[in-house]
């Protein structure tokens, strides 16, 4: 997984600011703990016995969330006694793809990591390490989901067991290599204790399958976007980690290839009146949550020689282009009016952080939120009911795992 999906909710309930304090895992570094409340991580700190230093993550509900399931309905859906649909060739030559292992020896650093990080300065370092927090906290989530499903899968259908164990390998490492990214600013993930701390969302099977293929589509989109972009224009080539994408992202793809297989396997999610509503809502929240997000950080992108919501945009059509291919139905975002409501739900959502920015008290700010939840609520089901596009495979049966450039 690499991208950030949470369902979109506009206020920043978790605002609290987390300490960041030394650990001697890591050595001389700083480790970040976020959690959901302050008081954990200050008990935390106490616990270690060293001396706080502060300094604010933020965690909204914007943050990557991680996800838990049903785990005995998932075994149920892959049980080939009972699912006759499930394709075992197909899968067998997925796992042989990630059998192959392309990327093993991709995840190398060298000298210059450090060097350029000690080059970025000002604010732009703020975004920089939090930027590898965010992406580094979302390809741990797809770690530990996948590693829990591989674990779970094994006794009822251990070739998609297997795959699940194998994707947890790829997003081990990617978020391995970002945290050692963060190793550069001084900093690391206690992932442990994250693991431990943060609230995990749960999601039904198919909610999960809709929304881990948007997320691994849309993550691929991202990468290659960005790379090509630095690519073409070296010049705002300021961390190196960004030359790793190309190949990365190649493993995001595949992970989209499988969740695109897994749905084929599952035709009641994709075949009814409910797949449809189900694979619009996905879309929007997964679309809705990107642009407000990265729209809070245009000075990342800027940084990096991008503007945002063009960025955005490109990857948005892109994504859904690919996603027109296996959902029944997608949101039709080359339409201006899809762009006009995204840049109206940016303008309420500043309005909605500018709220929790003032002094008020509690009350006072709710009251203020009132108005304007319920205008990014109206524009977001205005943008909901727009005509669809109706999409998705005629072919069930033609399945090939392919490289996308
Ligand atoms: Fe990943
Ligand atoms: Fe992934």
């Amino acid at each position: 997984m690499a991208t950030e999906m949470a369902l979109v909710k506009p206020i920043s309930k978790f605002s609290t600011s987390s300490p960041i304090f030394s650990n001697s895992r890591y050595g001389k570094f700083t480790t970040v703990r976020m959690s959901s409340t302050s008081q954990s991580t200050a008990k935390a700190a106490a616990k270690g016995g060293k001396k706080a230093a502060k300094t604010a993550i933020k965690e909204t509900l914007l943050t990557p969330r991680f996800y838990t399931t049903d785990f005995d309905e998932m075994e149920a859906l892959f049980n080939t006694e009972i699912n006759k649909n499930l394709n075992q060739s197909e899968f067998e030559a997925l796992l042989q793809e990630f059998k192959t292992d392309y990327n093993q020896t991709h995840f190398v650093r060298n000298k210059e990591f450090k060097e350029a990080a000690d080059k970025i300065d000002g604010p732009l370092r703020q975004i920089f390490v939090e930027f590898l927090e965010r992406s580094c906290t979302a390809e741990f989530s797809g770690f530990l989901l996948y590693k829990e499903l591989g674990r779970r899968l094994k006794k009822t259908n251990p070739v998609v067991a297997e795959i699940f164990s194998l994707m947890s390998r790829d997003e081990a490492r990617h978020a391995g290599f970002l945290n050692k990214g963060l190793s550069d600013f001084n900093l690391a993930l206690d992932l442990g204790f994250l693991t431990k701390a943060r609230k995990y969302t749960f999601f039904k099977p198919k909610f999960i399958f809709y929304a881990t293929y948007l997320s691994e589509k849309i993550g691929y989109w991202r990468y290659i976007t960005i790379y090509r972009h630095l690519k073409e224009n070296p010049e705002f080539q300021c961390y190196p980690i960004f030359k790793y994408f190309e190949n990365w992202c190649q493993d995001e793809n595949r992970h989209g290839d499988f969740f695109s297989a897994l749905l084929k396997a599952q035709p009641q999610f994709l075949n009814d009146w409910k797949a449809k509503l189900w694979s619009r809502f996905f879309c929007l929240s997964v679309y809705v949550t990107m642009y407000l997000n990265d729209c809070q950080r245009t000075a990342f992108y800027e940084g990096i020689g991008l503007d945002t919501k063009e960025f955005d945009m490109h990857v948005i059509i892109e994504t859904n282009r690919t996603t027109a291919r296996i959902f029944p139905a997608v949101l039709d975002v080359e339409n201006p009016e899809f762009k006009r409501r995204l840049d109206k739900m940016v303008e309420i959502n500043e309005q909605l952080l500018a709220v929790g920015e003032t002094s008020d008290i509690p009350l006072v700010k709710n009251l203020k939120r009132i108005p304007l939840i319920a205008a990014l609520a109206s524009e977001l089901l205005a943008t909901y009911l727009m005509p669809p596009i109706e999409s998705g495979s005629v072919d069930f049966a033609e399945f090939e795992p392919q490289l996308v450039y």
